[in-house]
């Protein structure tokens, strides 16, 4: 570790995509308190991500990270939480199950509020206002008042953070887990998909193996693996002031964890080497990850590695490619050859959302099903061609019924983006949607 690192380091580089806080005294104090306050993680749970992850960098299991593109304050409900969770236990056991790999389960939640912008205005019915920034700075309602900059939010954000990882530890340690309900994680709406209909027939597969276990004198209630799942989150390190607040040093190890999550990562936007971004995760000892966009070469990607994990560690650091259907060939293969050439035992996952993002009639962002799962079969074959493990994938989901993105089983369509789009930022999978991704995955698993 470079002894000369501080949380407080990146003060004096450029930091992009920081909100201008609008009153100086309102800032420091909420900054102060957040200081005060107690971390959201343990030490000791990063690590036993980074340890997780590691096995993934080995080729010996597979990380499903997912969640929101923006957590709301305005969504923020039991019931939200939980159906988030359930979707991703499904999809989580319809790849164990179907392609015979563990699989590390990692949110993007508890913490995920800040969004980058490509611009610090936008025109909203012919008049500029300041971009929304997620929740953590500003309002989405389109007025002068509510995009303007409250430093009170990271406070709101760190207690939404806290309550949400409390509901998240109680369902996965609780019972909610339990394998034995693998069937009560089927949402009614997602029950009537086709999708949802083979789930229910691997669901039943699981609990007839179960049976078979308990028929042998098997005692599954002590085999805590059936019972409870690790589930770990992680956001976008943007808003460096809270992110700086919640880094403490750990009692243990003497290291510094950012406590605000098991994992942060550095967006596309902001991962600059020179920048304030990278060198801030550059000190902390939490496992992190970086997004990679088309315009990275294999040295920039090498840079990145030597910067964030100078020793080597396998589980330290995860690769996000966020390409775009179509770039995958003629992009990844020379980013995979330069780090394997470079020795950085990294994992490499696949972000098939934010390379395939546009804009659909009645001007709503959205994405196509076929177009992310393009991404996602491109990666796989690029990483079979290299002898690479395609370590994972990073999606944006909700367990809800909306209609964000395009495509699926149960199609939607251009004119069905109207009924229910509620994100706060990019589209995301729904219910259904998401398992035929998962089942698809596991085939994809399976042919390795
Ligand atoms: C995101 O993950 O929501 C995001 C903004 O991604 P990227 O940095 O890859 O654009
Ligand atoms: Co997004």
């Amino acid at each position: 570790m470079d002894r000369s690192w501080s949380p407080s380091r990146w003060r004096n580089l450029p930091a992009e995509q920081q909100p201008d806080w609008p009153d100086q005294y309102a800032l420091d104090q909420a900054l102060k308190t957040l200081s005060l306050l107690p971390p959201l993680v343990f030490a000791g749970e990063a690590r036993k991500l980074q340890a997780a992850l590691a096995q993934v960098a080995a080729g010996e299991a597979f990380l499903l990270q997912a969640g929101d593109c923006a957590e709301s304050f305005h969504e923020f409900t039991a019931d939200s939480i939980r159906d988030k969770l359930k979707i991703i236990l499904q999809m989580a056991v319809v790849l164990t199950y179907g392609a015979g790999v563990p699989v590390v389960k990692l949110g993007r939640i508890a913490g995920q509020f800040a969004k980058p912008r490509s611009s610090p205005t936008e025109v909203v019915d012919g008049h500029a206002l300041p971009s929304f920034r997620g929740h953590i700075v500003n309002d989405d309602a389109p007025t002068e008042a509510a995009r303007t900059p409250d430093p009170g939010r990271m406070l709101t954000a760190y207690h939404q953070s806290a309550s949400t990882l409390n509901l998240l530890r109680a369902f996965t340690k609780g019972g909610f887990a339990d394998l034995s309900q693998v069937h009560t994680w089927n949402q009614q709406f997602v029950a009537r998909s086709a999708g949802g209909q083979h789930y229910e027939a691997l669901a039943s597969e699981i609990e007839r193996a179960l049976q078979f276990m308990r028929a042998c004198g098997i005692d599954l209630r002590g085999e805590a693996s059936l019972q409870q799942v690790e589930f770990w989150t992680s956001h976008e390190a943007l808003i460096l002031g809270y992110e700086e607040a919640l880094t403490r040093r750990d009692s243990l190890t003497g290291d510094w964890y950012d406590t605000s999550a098991h994992l942060v990562w550095v967006g596309e936007r902001t991962r600059r080497l020179d920048g304030a971004h990278v060198d801030f995760l550059s000190g902390l000892s939490n496992p992190v990850a970086v997004k990679i966009g088309p315009a990275a070469t294999g040295d920039d990607v090498v840079r990145l590695c030597d910067a964030l994990d100078p020793g080597c560690v396998p589980g330290r650091l995860t690769l996000i490619t966020r390409l775009g259907a179509g770039k995958v060939h003629s992009r990844m293969p020379r980013l995979l050859r330069a780090v394997r050439d470079s020795g950085h035992p990294v994992v490499w996952t696949c972000d098939p959302m934010h390379g395939n993002t546009f804009t659909g009639a009645g001007g709503r962002k959205t994405r196509h099903f076929d177009r992310v799962l393009t991404e996602i079969r491109e990666f796989f074959a690029v990483c079979r061609e290299e002898g690479v493990w395609p370590g994972g994938v990073h999606i944006e989901l909700t367990g809800d019924d909306v209609t964000e993105c395009l495509g699926g089983i149960e199609e939607v369509l251009e004119d069905d983006l109207a009924l229910r789009y509620t994100t706060t930022c990019d589209p995301r999978l729904n219910g259904s949607q998401s398992l035929d991704l998962a089942f698809q995955l596991a085939d994809l698993l399976r042919r390795r």
